[in-house]
């Protein structure tokens, strides 16, 4: 493949997260992917505290050998006070493998300029992608609104357009931070929602879970025992059999656009519901490009259509085999 094709088909992302189990997995998943070019990690309080999920994604770019910067973002959402996921991701934010010692230090700067830094040094180039509460990319949108139009594509895991898993409305990384999502979707750049109807179903087997444990290599061993406390986890809190890793499936979907459906929409969040605040309200028969059906994969660029918010796809669909094949060749990689 010639330089620049090449160039055009892999995708320059900047990954914004709160590790986290799965938020780990798409670490070493976009490591090992030669589709994606990972060129800076931002961290924010999630799953657990900020110094926690710095700490855990400094420990997994370690292991990962990655050579990219990790800037810590924002200790808390910004209105409501954190709630976390303790109870899904134990005291550390990765309770399961023996914890690795980062070799690194964090880098200096908020996450927030790391992103805007990021999108305005290769306008058009980068996709932001998200996978825990989005009040870094909120605030770099507010920083430097020129990234807004220079942003490829956002990606984010969260929300659902079926059920939460918060409240029977919210999804997790909404819930923490719904004012923050309501900017970010607030936005006309492209936006491509990754919610709970996709992750749910690509859940990890007891047999993936054994082939992942036989790659017989360091970075196979950690996902391997990442993945048992986390069945672990989510069986007895939500009864799933087998745990969906939600945020890998923002990785493969940059990765393998193929392997994902996605249908234009419109996504609005509830800030005010006593029930329902962090719920994405999602319309497939009125969002921006409503009609023009479903698509497997995309790009979207930003000049792609649409109306005043920019396109907005929500993904509904995912072909769980070739996502898992695509996640155990990836981690073969490293
Ligand atoms: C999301 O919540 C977090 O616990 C996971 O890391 C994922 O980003 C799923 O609701
Ligand atoms: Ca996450």
């Amino acid at each position: 493949m010639a330089g620049d094709e090449e160039d055009r088909l892999t995708r320059r992302i900047v990954l914004d997260c709160d590790p986290g189990h799965d938020d780990a997995i798409a670490i070493l998943v976009a490591a090992g992917s030669p589709e994606v070019d990972l060129v800076g990690i931002g961290t924010v309080a999630g799953n657990q505290t900020l110094d926690k999920t710095t700490r855990n994604a400094l420990a997994v770019a370690t292991l990962a050998g990655l050579d990219v910067p990790v800037h810590a973002g924002c200790a808390r959402p910004i209105l409501r006070s954190l709630t976390n996921a303790a109870s899904i991701h134990g005291e550390t934010g990765l309770d399961g493998p023996t914890p690795i010692e980062p070799d690194r230090e964090v880098a200096r700067g908020h996450a927030a300029h790391l992103i805007a830094e990021a999108v305005l040094a290769r306008p058009g180039e980068t996709t932001i992608v998200a996978t825990g509460p989005l009040t870094n990319l909120a605030l770099a949108a507010r920083l430097e609104p020129a990234i807004v139009s220079a942003t490829r594509e956002v990606v984010v895991m969260g929300g659902a357009y079926g059920r939460g898993n918060v409240t029977p409305a919210a999804e997790f990384n909404i819930h923490v931070d719904p004012e923050a999502a309501a900017v970010v979707l607030g936005e006309p750049w492209p936006v491509t929602m990754i919610g709970l109807d996709v992750t749910h179903q690509a859940l990890c087997s007891a047999a993936t879970r054994r082939r992942i444990a036989g790659l017989g290599s360091t970075v196979g061993d950690f996902v391997a025992a990442l993945l048992d406390y986390y069945a672990g986890t989510n069986r007895r809190r939500s009864g799933m059999p087998d745990p969906p890793v939600h945020d890998v499936c923002t990785i493969a979907y940059l990765a393998a656009p193929g392997l994902f459906e996605t249908r234009p929409a419109s996504v609005e969040v509830e800030l005010h519901g006593t029930l329902s605040a962090g719920m994405t309200v999602v319309d497939f028969d009125h969002g921006p490009d409503a009609g023009s059906g479903s698509e497997h994969g995309s790009d979207l660029a930003p000049d792609s259509g649409s109306g005043a918010l920019g396109p907005r796809r929500v993904a509904t669909s995912i072909d769980s085999p070739g996502f898992w094949a695509l996640v155990v060749e990836a981690l073969a990689r490293l």
